[in-house]
């Protein structure tokens, strides 16, 4: 007798392979079942060998470095100028091929007009020297580019960030820890702005966490484009009502786990199960949220599923397609 659990999978069997039921009755069934049962094991395993090949094939072909474009607009006064921006986020210190050389190649072709740091550039375990070859190597590149930083999580629970952000304005990137800073690229004027990680508090008990937003309030007085880097995504509309049009992100790591065009992202730390920002564009209250999806391969343990890790250019123009991949 089989019982209730193995009679469905001898009936799921028969059904996915087409056969019918009464082709197995009488003596051949017993005998055909009693083989069936006799192999279901191999079966089983056979199955799901075949399963994970595809998975792990499927990864693969979905674990190399890409690069991501999106287009934004600016306000049609700028019709005739462009910005490109390369957004860096959540490297965690990996190293990617000889000395970071694929990588830096990369953004160098990009021939970005900004490079922008949102956080976990470096990490709390893996070593510097993956983000100080990065960095050093954008600097001697492209030493006329000017490049942005704030801090993620990961910088404070290593201790460090102090130091990271003494070594990072030394080597000439501009640290904005809950300041702004005006400029002019392309004869388009720009604010960028950056805040402090929420981690901060946990160094720095007389951290005022209002105090990037007391800052910002000067902002809106001033007659730019206007981008905020902040490290969460899901923190961002703090900051929504400040009249900025960018705000670029990270920390997310895509989710982990993706299923375009059904699952975009199954887990983000802050965020939960199926988080809302866990990567890509988004509208806000009078601008757009774009999230990186990170560089790293190693943080967390998980491996990432369908979800390579990417390299963020956006476009601005005077135009207004928007386009997410
Ligand atoms: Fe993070």
């Amino acid at each position: 007798m089989l019982s209730s659990k193995s009679n469905g999978l001898f009936v799921w069997f028969l059904k996915t392979f087409n056969l019918k039921n009464e082709a197995f009755a009488g003596r051949n069934s017993i005998a055909f079942r009693q083989k069936f049962m006799r192999y279901r094991g191999n079966f089983i395993l056979g199955l799901t060998s075949v399963f994970m090949s595809i998975l792990l094939l499927s990864c693969a072909a979905h674990a190399s470095l890409r690069t991501v474009y999106y287009d934004a607009p600016l306000s049609p006064y700028f019709e005739n100028r462009t910005l490109t921006i390369v957004l860096i986020s959540d490297l965690h210190s990996d190293i990617y091929g000889k000395d970071q050389s694929p990588l830096l190649r990369r953004i160098i072709e990009l021939s970005p007009d900004i490079i922008v740091l949102a956080g976990d550039i470096f990490d709390d375990i893996a070593p510097p020297i993956g983000t100080r070859l990065l960095l050093y190597g954008i600097k001697k590149a492209l030493p006329e580019i000017p490049v942005f930083y704030v801090t993620g999580n990961h910088e404070y629970d290593s201790g460090k960030a102090d130091e990271i952000k003494q070594e990072l304005s030394y080597s000439g990137i501009k640290v904005l820890s809950d300041t702004y800073m005006p400029l002019e690229v392309n004869g388009i004027p720009l604010v960028i702005a950056g805040v402090e990680d929420p981690n901060i508090q946990l160094w720095d008990p007389l951290y005022d966490p209002s105090s990037a937003g007391k800052v910002f309030k000067a902002i809106s007085g001033i007659d730019a484009y206007k981008i905020l880097l902040c490290h969460r995504p899901e923190i961002a509309k703090h900051y929504t009502d400040y009249g900025f049009d960018l705000i670029l992100s990270g920390h997310t790591h895509g989710g982990q786990i993706r299923l375009p065009p059904l699952m975009n992202g199954l887990y983000a730390p802050g965020q939960g199960l199926f988080p809302k920002y866990a990567g890509g564009v988004y509208k806000t209250v009078g601008g757009l949220i774009v999230v990186s999806r990170g560089l790293t391969t190693r943080r967390p343990m998980l491996p990432r599923i369908f979800n390579p890790p990417e390299l963020v250019v956006i476009r601005l123009n005077g135009y207004t397609n928007l386009k997410d991949d």
